[in-house]
Protein backbone atom coordinates (compact mmCIF):
# COMPACT_ATOMS: atom_id res chain seq x y z
CA UNK A 1 0.00 0.00 0.00
CA UNK A 2 2.72 2.17 0.86
CA UNK A 3 4.17 2.35 -2.74
CA UNK A 4 1.00 3.85 -3.99
CA UNK A 5 2.06 7.45 -2.51
CA UNK A 6 5.75 8.73 -3.04
CA UNK A 7 7.64 7.77 -5.31
CA UNK A 8 4.89 5.58 -7.51
CA UNK A 9 5.25 6.18 -11.14
CA UNK A 10 4.03 2.72 -12.78
CA UNK A 11 0.12 1.97 -13.44
CA UNK A 12 0.31 -1.52 -11.56
CA UNK A 13 1.29 1.08 -8.31
CA UNK A 14 -1.63 3.44 -9.25
CA UNK A 15 -4.10 0.42 -8.88
CA UNK A 16 -3.10 -0.38 -5.65
CA UNK A 17 -5.54 0.60 -2.28
CA UNK A 18 -5.65 4.22 -1.49
CA UNK A 19 -4.21 4.77 2.29
CA UNK A 20 -5.47 6.75 4.95
CA UNK A 21 -2.94 9.44 5.96
CA UNK A 22 -2.09 10.22 9.59
CA UNK A 23 -4.97 12.53 11.25
CA UNK A 24 -2.06 15.20 11.46
CA UNK A 25 -1.54 15.92 7.90
CA UNK A 26 -3.08 19.37 7.48
CA UNK A 27 -6.39 19.34 6.87
CA UNK A 28 -6.89 15.71 6.02
CA UNK A 29 -9.30 15.08 8.30
CA UNK A 30 -11.49 18.23 7.07
CA UNK A 31 -10.85 16.95 3.57
CA UNK A 32 -12.26 13.18 4.26
CA UNK A 33 -15.22 14.89 5.66
CA UNK A 34 -15.55 17.37 2.73
CA UNK A 35 -15.42 14.86 0.28
CA UNK A 36 -17.73 12.39 2.26
CA UNK A 37 -20.63 15.29 2.51
CA UNK A 38 -19.91 16.00 -1.41
CA UNK A 39 -20.66 12.10 -2.28
CA UNK A 40 -24.15 12.30 -0.41
CA UNK A 41 -25.19 15.51 -0.22
CA UNK A 42 -27.81 16.47 -2.60
CA UNK A 43 -28.05 19.92 -1.68
CA UNK A 44 -24.59 20.71 -2.00
CA UNK A 45 -24.59 19.36 -5.69
CA UNK A 46 -27.04 22.18 -5.99
CA UNK A 47 -25.26 24.87 -4.00
CA UNK A 48 -22.30 24.12 -6.72
CA UNK A 49 -24.59 24.52 -9.67
CA UNK A 50 -25.99 27.44 -8.28
CA UNK A 51 -22.82 29.23 -6.88
CA UNK A 52 -20.26 28.10 -9.76
CA UNK A 53 -22.35 27.11 -12.78
CA UNK A 54 -21.70 23.85 -12.47
CA UNK A 55 -20.93 20.97 -9.81
CA UNK A 56 -17.35 19.98 -9.64
CA UNK A 57 -17.42 19.52 -5.92
CA UNK A 58 -15.61 22.79 -5.62
CA UNK A 59 -14.19 23.68 -2.02
CA UNK A 60 -12.79 26.71 -3.54
CA UNK A 61 -13.44 29.61 -6.09
CA UNK A 62 -13.01 27.73 -9.16
CA UNK A 63 -16.33 29.03 -11.27
CA UNK A 64 -17.27 27.10 -14.33
CA UNK A 65 -16.01 30.05 -16.11
CA UNK A 66 -12.54 29.76 -14.54
CA UNK A 67 -12.69 26.03 -15.62
CA UNK A 68 -13.67 26.72 -19.11
CA UNK A 69 -10.32 29.10 -19.94
CA UNK A 70 -8.14 26.18 -19.29
CA UNK A 71 -9.89 24.17 -22.64
CA UNK A 72 -8.06 26.18 -24.84
CA UNK A 73 -4.52 24.92 -23.47
CA UNK A 74 -5.76 20.90 -23.67
CA UNK A 75 -4.20 20.06 -27.62
CA UNK A 76 -7.12 18.59 -29.96
CA UNK A 77 -7.38 15.26 -31.24
CA UNK A 78 -8.15 13.12 -27.75
CA UNK A 79 -4.44 12.60 -27.40
CA UNK A 80 -3.78 15.14 -24.83
CA UNK A 81 -2.73 13.91 -20.97
CA UNK A 82 -3.53 16.27 -18.81
CA UNK A 83 -2.83 15.99 -15.08
CA UNK A 84 -5.03 17.64 -12.14
CA UNK A 85 -3.09 18.55 -8.93
CA UNK A 86 -5.36 18.49 -6.01
CA UNK A 87 -8.29 17.19 -8.18
CA UNK A 88 -10.75 16.02 -5.28
CA UNK A 89 -13.00 13.38 -6.17
CA UNK A 90 -12.52 14.50 -10.35
CA UNK A 91 -15.25 15.93 -11.43
CA UNK A 92 -13.73 18.52 -13.01
CA UNK A 93 -11.50 16.25 -14.45
CA UNK A 94 -14.09 14.36 -15.79
CA UNK A 95 -16.05 17.86 -17.73
CA UNK A 96 -12.37 18.61 -19.23
CA UNK A 97 -12.47 15.25 -20.68
CA UNK A 98 -15.92 15.17 -21.73
CA UNK A 99 -15.45 18.45 -23.68
CA UNK A 100 -11.79 17.16 -25.27
CA UNK A 101 -11.67 13.29 -25.43
CA UNK A 102 -8.15 14.10 -23.20
CA UNK A 103 -6.44 11.35 -20.79
CA UNK A 104 -7.22 12.55 -17.29
CA UNK A 105 -4.38 11.97 -14.40
CA UNK A 106 -5.60 13.60 -10.80
CA UNK A 107 -3.93 13.03 -7.66
CA UNK A 108 -4.81 13.95 -4.07
CA UNK A 109 -4.08 13.48 -0.49
CA UNK A 110 -7.84 12.11 -0.14
CA UNK A 111 -8.63 8.98 -0.01
CA UNK A 112 -12.28 9.01 -0.30
CA UNK A 113 -11.83 11.79 -2.86
CA UNK A 114 -9.60 9.57 -4.84
CA UNK A 115 -11.74 6.50 -4.43
CA UNK A 116 -14.92 7.91 -5.75
CA UNK A 117 -12.83 9.33 -8.69
CA UNK A 118 -11.43 5.71 -9.66
CA UNK A 119 -14.91 4.11 -9.78
CA UNK A 120 -16.95 7.25 -11.20
CA UNK A 121 -14.37 7.68 -13.97
CA UNK A 122 -12.17 4.54 -15.43
CA UNK A 123 -12.22 5.53 -19.03
CA UNK A 124 -8.72 7.10 -20.27
CA UNK A 125 -8.13 8.55 -16.59
CA UNK A 126 -5.48 7.28 -13.77
CA UNK A 127 -6.09 8.46 -10.25
CA UNK A 128 -3.45 8.35 -7.62
CA UNK A 129 -3.74 9.46 -3.97
CA UNK A 130 -0.51 11.01 -3.27
CA UNK A 131 0.82 14.27 -1.57
CA UNK A 132 2.34 17.00 -3.12
CA UNK A 133 5.91 17.01 -3.21
CA UNK A 134 6.21 13.11 -2.08
CA UNK A 135 4.44 11.62 -5.37
CA UNK A 136 6.35 11.26 -8.60
CA UNK A 137 5.40 10.64 -12.40
CA UNK A 138 8.22 10.33 -15.34
CA UNK A 139 9.54 13.97 -17.06
CA UNK A 140 7.82 15.31 -19.61
CA UNK A 141 4.21 13.54 -19.28
CA UNK A 142 1.92 15.91 -19.57
CA UNK A 143 0.46 18.34 -22.36
CA UNK A 144 -1.22 20.37 -19.02
CA UNK A 145 -0.91 20.51 -15.51
CA UNK A 146 -3.59 22.17 -13.92
CA UNK A 147 -3.96 23.26 -10.22
CA UNK A 148 -7.00 25.12 -8.87
CA UNK A 149 -6.62 26.35 -4.92
CA UNK A 150 -4.16 23.66 -4.07
CA UNK A 151 -0.70 24.85 -4.88
CA UNK A 152 -0.46 26.37 -1.09
CA UNK A 153 -0.52 23.33 0.28
CA UNK A 154 2.58 22.01 -0.94
CA UNK A 155 5.15 21.66 1.98
CA UNK A 156 7.83 23.29 0.10
CA UNK A 157 6.17 25.52 -3.17
CA UNK A 158 9.57 26.01 -4.98
CA UNK A 159 10.76 22.91 -5.21
CA UNK A 160 7.48 21.58 -5.98
CA UNK A 161 6.89 24.38 -8.45
CA UNK A 162 9.83 22.95 -9.84
CA UNK A 163 9.25 19.34 -9.85
CA UNK A 164 5.71 19.75 -11.68
CA UNK A 165 7.44 21.65 -13.99
CA UNK A 166 9.73 18.76 -15.00
CA UNK A 167 6.26 16.70 -15.47
CA UNK A 168 5.21 18.88 -18.20
CA UNK A 169 6.06 17.95 -22.39
CA UNK A 170 7.73 20.62 -23.80
CA UNK A 171 5.53 23.13 -25.29
CA UNK A 172 3.10 21.97 -22.33
CA UNK A 173 1.39 24.78 -20.35
CA UNK A 174 1.17 25.03 -16.40
CA UNK A 175 -2.61 26.63 -15.62
CA UNK A 176 -3.07 27.61 -11.98
CA UNK A 177 -5.81 29.09 -10.25
CA UNK A 178 -5.00 31.16 -6.83
CA UNK A 179 -6.31 33.15 -3.74
CA UNK A 180 -4.72 35.47 -1.36
CA UNK A 181 -6.81 36.57 1.92
CA UNK A 182 -7.90 32.82 2.39
CA UNK A 183 -5.07 30.39 2.98
CA UNK A 184 -1.94 32.44 1.87
CA UNK A 185 -2.14 35.67 3.37
CA UNK A 186 -2.58 38.74 1.05
CA UNK A 187 0.42 40.53 -0.21
CA UNK A 188 0.95 43.40 -2.32
CA UNK A 189 0.61 42.50 -5.90
CA UNK A 190 0.62 39.12 -8.32
CA UNK A 191 4.39 39.69 -8.82
CA UNK A 192 4.85 39.33 -4.62
CA UNK A 193 2.82 35.96 -4.26
CA UNK A 194 4.22 33.04 -3.19
CA UNK A 195 3.70 31.49 -6.11
CA UNK A 196 5.11 34.50 -8.31
CA UNK A 197 7.92 33.87 -6.21
CA UNK A 198 8.46 29.68 -6.82
CA UNK A 199 8.03 30.68 -10.85
CA UNK A 200 10.81 33.27 -10.65
CA UNK A 201 12.93 31.12 -8.56
CA UNK A 202 12.58 27.79 -10.91
CA UNK A 203 13.57 30.30 -13.86
CA UNK A 204 10.04 29.64 -15.51
CA UNK A 205 8.69 32.78 -17.06
CA UNK A 206 4.69 33.45 -16.51
CA UNK A 207 1.59 35.52 -17.26
CA UNK A 208 -1.32 36.22 -14.99
CA UNK A 209 -4.53 37.41 -14.84
CA UNK A 210 -6.06 39.38 -11.72
CA UNK A 211 -9.45 37.83 -11.61
CA UNK A 212 -10.58 39.70 -8.06
CA UNK A 213 -13.73 41.15 -9.56
CA UNK A 214 -15.05 37.83 -10.65
CA UNK A 215 -14.20 35.75 -7.71
CA UNK A 216 -16.11 38.58 -5.74
CA UNK A 217 -19.44 38.42 -8.23
CA UNK A 218 -18.45 34.74 -7.10
CA UNK A 219 -18.31 34.76 -3.29
CA UNK A 220 -21.64 37.02 -3.50
CA UNK A 221 -23.18 33.84 -5.42
CA UNK A 222 -22.32 31.14 -3.34
CA UNK A 223 -23.40 33.67 -0.16
CA UNK A 224 -26.70 33.96 -2.52
CA UNK A 225 -27.07 30.11 -3.23
CA UNK A 226 -26.33 28.72 0.20
CA UNK A 227 -29.14 30.79 1.84
CA UNK A 228 -31.54 30.24 -0.91
CA UNK A 229 -31.12 26.62 0.00
CA UNK A 230 -30.73 27.05 3.93
CA UNK A 231 -33.90 25.13 4.44
CA UNK A 232 -32.88 22.24 2.47
CA UNK A 233 -29.64 21.66 4.18
CA UNK A 234 -31.87 21.49 7.52
CA UNK A 235 -33.88 19.28 6.39
CA UNK A 236 -31.13 17.46 4.89
CA UNK A 237 -29.56 17.01 8.44
CA UNK A 238 -26.72 19.26 6.40
CA UNK A 239 -26.73 22.75 8.67
CA UNK A 240 -23.06 22.10 9.89
CA UNK A 241 -22.19 22.91 6.10
CA UNK A 242 -24.23 25.28 5.27
CA UNK A 243 -23.01 27.08 8.38
CA UNK A 244 -19.49 26.39 6.69
CA UNK A 245 -20.74 28.40 3.55
CA UNK A 246 -22.11 30.85 5.27
CA UNK A 247 -18.50 31.30 6.97
CA UNK A 248 -16.49 31.03 4.12
CA UNK A 249 -18.54 33.89 2.33
CA UNK A 250 -18.66 36.29 4.67
CA UNK A 251 -16.15 38.48 2.49
CA UNK A 252 -19.05 39.32 0.52
CA UNK A 253 -20.64 41.19 3.00
CA UNK A 254 -18.28 43.94 2.15
CA UNK A 255 -18.15 46.43 -0.74
CA UNK A 256 -15.56 45.51 -3.23
CA UNK A 257 -13.15 48.00 -2.33
CA UNK A 258 -12.31 46.87 0.94
CA UNK A 259 -12.67 43.33 -0.13
CA UNK A 260 -10.02 44.00 -2.93
CA UNK A 261 -7.86 44.96 0.09
CA UNK A 262 -8.08 41.82 1.91
CA UNK A 263 -8.51 39.32 -0.85
CA UNK A 264 -7.04 39.02 -4.15
CA UNK A 265 -7.69 36.03 -7.19
CA UNK A 266 -5.10 35.37 -9.92
CA UNK A 267 -5.23 33.04 -12.92
CA UNK A 268 -1.45 31.96 -13.74
CA UNK A 269 -0.48 30.48 -17.44
CA UNK A 270 2.91 29.16 -17.70
CA UNK A 271 3.93 27.86 -21.26
CA UNK A 272 7.22 25.18 -21.71
CA UNK A 273 9.25 25.81 -24.42
CA UNK A 274 8.82 23.72 -27.66
C1 LIG B 1 -9.14 23.96 -1.75
S1 LIG B 1 -9.31 22.28 -2.30
C2 LIG B 1 -9.42 22.50 -4.04
C3 LIG B 1 -10.03 21.31 -4.70
C4 LIG B 1 -10.36 21.49 -6.17
N1 LIG B 1 -9.15 21.61 -6.98
C5 LIG B 1 -11.26 22.68 -6.38
O1 LIG B 1 -10.87 23.62 -7.09
O2 LIG B 1 -12.37 22.68 -5.83
C6 LIG B 1 -7.68 21.61 -2.06
C7 LIG B 1 -7.54 20.17 -2.51
O3 LIG B 1 -6.21 19.76 -2.30
C8 LIG B 1 -6.16 18.53 -1.58
N2 LIG B 1 -4.92 18.63 -0.78
C9 LIG B 1 -4.68 19.43 0.30
N3 LIG B 1 -3.41 19.31 0.71
C10 LIG B 1 -2.82 18.43 -0.14
C11 LIG B 1 -1.50 17.93 -0.24
N4 LIG B 1 -0.54 18.31 0.60
N5 LIG B 1 -1.21 17.04 -1.25
C12 LIG B 1 -2.20 16.65 -2.11
N6 LIG B 1 -3.49 17.11 -2.05
C13 LIG B 1 -3.78 18.00 -1.08
C14 LIG B 1 -7.46 18.47 -0.80
O4 LIG B 1 -7.89 17.16 -0.52
C15 LIG B 1 -8.42 19.18 -1.76
O5 LIG B 1 -9.00 18.30 -2.69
Amino acid sequence: MKECIGNSSSPEESQCESKEFPSETLFYREYEEFYKMAAESDVFGQFCRKAFGADFSQDGFSDIGQVDRILKYIPDGGQAHILDIGCGNGKMLAYLQERTGAFIHGFDYSNRAVTSAKKRYPQKSDFRQGVMGEINYPEETFDLIVSMDTMYFAADMTAFTGQLWSWLKKGGTFFCAYQEGDVMPKTENVHTTKLAEALRAQGIAFETKDITKECYELLLRKREAAVSLKDSFFEAGEGAWYQMLIGQTEYAEKPFEAFRGEMARYLFVAKKAG
